[in-house]
This record gives structure tokens, C-alpha cells and sequence, in this order.
């Protein structure tokens, strides 16, 4: 009888796995961490322990679960970036250019001592979870031979949409770097389709050998690139199926758009946004083409100046372009 109470009872008692989690976040951008950092946050709050290698760590005492290892030296080589996009950068050029500077510091990060550490003394982890930036640190995955999860800050490429099986017609989905929203125009389609064959030829003859050599110095790798993302166990990606046009995806391609949190420890700063803009004037620019947009960024970085964009009523098509407000925070 007392045998039955106990199995009565212990239908009611829920029961929880923990897991160990390791993130890879290595771009240093604070656009990009602060999509990822509420999820460290709430993985570890629920009892998972969390260990994260990021630019931009939270250093909250409270967040017992969570562990960081701060990259955040990795700034230092996009201190460039700015100078660069003014002057030289194009939606035709961005990966030549990124791909140097990415190169650059992924190997910093991975002869950084506690990830030499991850590597080396392998501790176990039940799911990794990469940025889309770096995709070859999939590897890390097959190191502790575990699924594995890219995650991205924005819509990820086509040729890593082809990778994952998802339909990619150039005709009908514009590629994150090009400026154009759908439903594209005829010219939009052709232009698109150029970049589409530019991209693969790019990704598959320079970005994923290059990266992969030095993955094969560090990790002993040999694994291609293009496998490690069409064997990944799920993408998450910050896409907002409301304000982007969404696309047709498989069922391992999640949007997680829609979610913002400051991740920052210090308050804003309350600066008088008519002082620091300038009485009477106002400030916006369009999305289009992508070497403005990036050029007007390059300034804003170099007045070491935080910038928050709003969209006003959805994106709105004001010559081709989106129509997008910008406000200067002075930090
Ligand atoms: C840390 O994780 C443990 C279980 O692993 C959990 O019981 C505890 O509530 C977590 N603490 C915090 C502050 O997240
Ligand atoms: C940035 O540019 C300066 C001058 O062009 C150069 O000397 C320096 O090495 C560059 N820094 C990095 C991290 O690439
Ligand atoms: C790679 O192989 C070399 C030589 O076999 C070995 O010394 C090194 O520890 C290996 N590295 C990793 C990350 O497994």
C-alpha cells in the first residue's frame, strides 16, 4: 500500500536536467552579444551551467551558473573597422575585408589561455552553441562530441540557408548583404542573384579554406566547414518574422527576433539629446546603399558615440531604401 503512495507521489515531483552549455560569441560588437546574453542569463538562472566566451560579459556577481571568459580585448581589431568602412567598404568587398580581420582574431582567441584550456583539458559539455561569424568553431562540438547550435545576431547568409537545406531562391529572398527587401524588383533579383554567386564562390574558395586551416592548427580538424553547418542540430537566429519579410525554413530554423535587454551594468548616461545633436536638427539616414550606411556608422564609431536606431512604423521603402531614424547617446 505504502508502495503505491510513493509512486502516487513521485508523479507529482518535477524533474530537471541540468546541462553544461559552452557559448562561442567572438565577434566584438555589442549589437551582437546583447542578442545573445539574456539566454546565458536564463539558461544559468534555471540551473544550467553556462560558460560563455564573449566580448562584452555581464560580470554579474548574482549569476553564480554562469561563467565568462572575456575576449574583450578583441576590440582592438576592429578599432579599424570604422576608417575602413568609410573610405573603402561595399556590399562587394565587406567579406574580403571582414575575413581578414576575422582571421586575425580568431586566432588571438584561440591561443587565449582559458580557451587553450577548453581545449586541452577537456571538460565535458552537453551542447555548443557558435555564433554564425565564426562558423568553423562548430569544431568545438566534435572536441566534446556533443549537438551543436549557430546562432546568429541577424538573418543568416544564403549559402549557409543552402547548407541547412532551407530554399533559397535569389529570385524571391534578398541575401543579408544586400541592402534590398523584399518582394524585389526585377533589377533587385538580378543584382541579388550576382551577389548570391559571388557569396558561394567566396565562402567556398577563400572564407571556408582559410578558416579551416587555421582550425586544423588548433584543433587538429579536418572537417569541412560547409559539413559542420548542414550537420547542425538547430539555428537560432534574430530575425522578426512581423517587420522582415520571413522565408521558408525547416523545422531545425528558429527565430528568436522580437527581444531586447540592455546587457550593459552601467546606466545610460542622461545627456540632453538636443545639446548633444545640435538645436533644431534632427538626424536620419537611409539603409541603402550599404557603403553609406557603413560609412555613417564609421563616423558615429569614431565619435565614440553609441547610436540606437528605431524603426518608425515598420520599415518603410523611401527610394528603394529603409527609412530609419538614429539617435546619438553620447557615452
Ligand atoms: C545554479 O544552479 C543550481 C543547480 O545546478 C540551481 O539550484 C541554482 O538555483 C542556480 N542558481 C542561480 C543563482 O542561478
Ligand atoms: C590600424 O591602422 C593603423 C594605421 O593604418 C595600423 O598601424 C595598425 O596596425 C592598425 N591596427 C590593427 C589592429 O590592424
Ligand atoms: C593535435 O595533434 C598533435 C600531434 O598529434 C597533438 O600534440 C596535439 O595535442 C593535438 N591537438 C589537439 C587539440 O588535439
Amino acid at each position: 500500500m505504502v508502495f503505491k503512495y510513493v509512486i502516487f507521489a513521485t508523479m507529482f515531483v518535477p524533474i530537471s536536467h541540468c546541462a553544461n552549455i559552452l557559448g562561442i560569441m567572438p565577434t566584438p560588437s555589442y549589437s551582437h552579444q546583447i542578442v545573445y546574453t539574456p539566454l546565458w542569463k536564463e539558461l544559468s538562472l534555471r540551473g544550467h551551467s553556462v560558460t560563455v566566451i564573449t566580448t562584452n560579459p555581464v560580470n554579474d556577481p548574482k549569476l553564480v551558473n554562469l561563467t565568462e571568459i572575456d575576449i574583450n580585448f578583441v576590440y582592438s581589431y576592429f578599432a579599424n573597422v570604422s576608417k575602413l568602412a568609410e573610405n573603402t567598404l561595399t556590399m562587394w568587398n565587406m567579406y574580403e575585408v571582414f575575413t581578414e580581420i576575422i582571421l586575425a582574431f580568431e586566432e588571438v582567441i584561440l591561443s587565449f589561455p582559458p580557451v587553450q584550456e577548453l581545449i586541452h583539458n577537456k571538460k565535458t559539455f552537453d551542447v555548443v552553441l557558435v555564433e554564425f561569424v565564426c562558423p568553423e568553431l562548430l569544431n568545438f562540438a566534435k572536441i566534446y562530441d556533443c549537438p551543436a547550435i549557430l546562432i546568429s545576431s541577424l538573418d543568416i547568409s544564403a549559402p549557409f540557408h543552402r547548407a541547412l537545406g532551407n530554399p533559397s531562391p535569389t529570385s524571391l529572398y534578398a541575401d543579408i548583404g544586400t541592402p534590398f527587401l523584399a518582394p524585389l524588383n526585377f533589377k533587385e533579383r538580378i543584382i541579388n542573384t550576382i551577389f548570391d554567386l559571388y557569396t558561394s564562390y567566396y565562402y567556398t574558395y577563400v572564407f571556408y579554406p582559410k578558416r579551416e586551416r587555421l582550425l586544423k592548427k588548433y584543433l587538429n580538424s579536418t572537417v569541412s566547414t560547409e559539413k559542420l553547418i548542414s550537420e547542425v542540430d538547430m539555428v537560432f537566429r534574430n530575425v522578426n518574422p512581423v517587420v522582415q519579410m520571413d522565408r521558408a525554413v525547416g523545422s531545425t530554423t528558429i527565430s528568436i527576433g522580437g527581444y531586447r535587454e540592455t546587457i550593459s551594468s552601467k546606466p545610460l548616461p542622461k545627456t540632453n539629446l538636443i545639446d548633444t545633436i545640435g538645436k533644431g536638427k534632427s538626424l536620419s539616414f537611409k539603409i541603402c546603399p550599404l557603403k553609406i550606411f557603413l560609412s555613417r556608422i564609421g563616423k558615429v564609431l569614431r565619435h565614440r558615440r553609441a547610436i540606437c536606431f528605431e524603426w518608425h512604423s515598420g520599415p518603410k521603402r523611401v527610394g528603394g531604401a529603409n527609412s530609419v531614424s538614429v539617435t546619438y547617446i553620447k557615452t
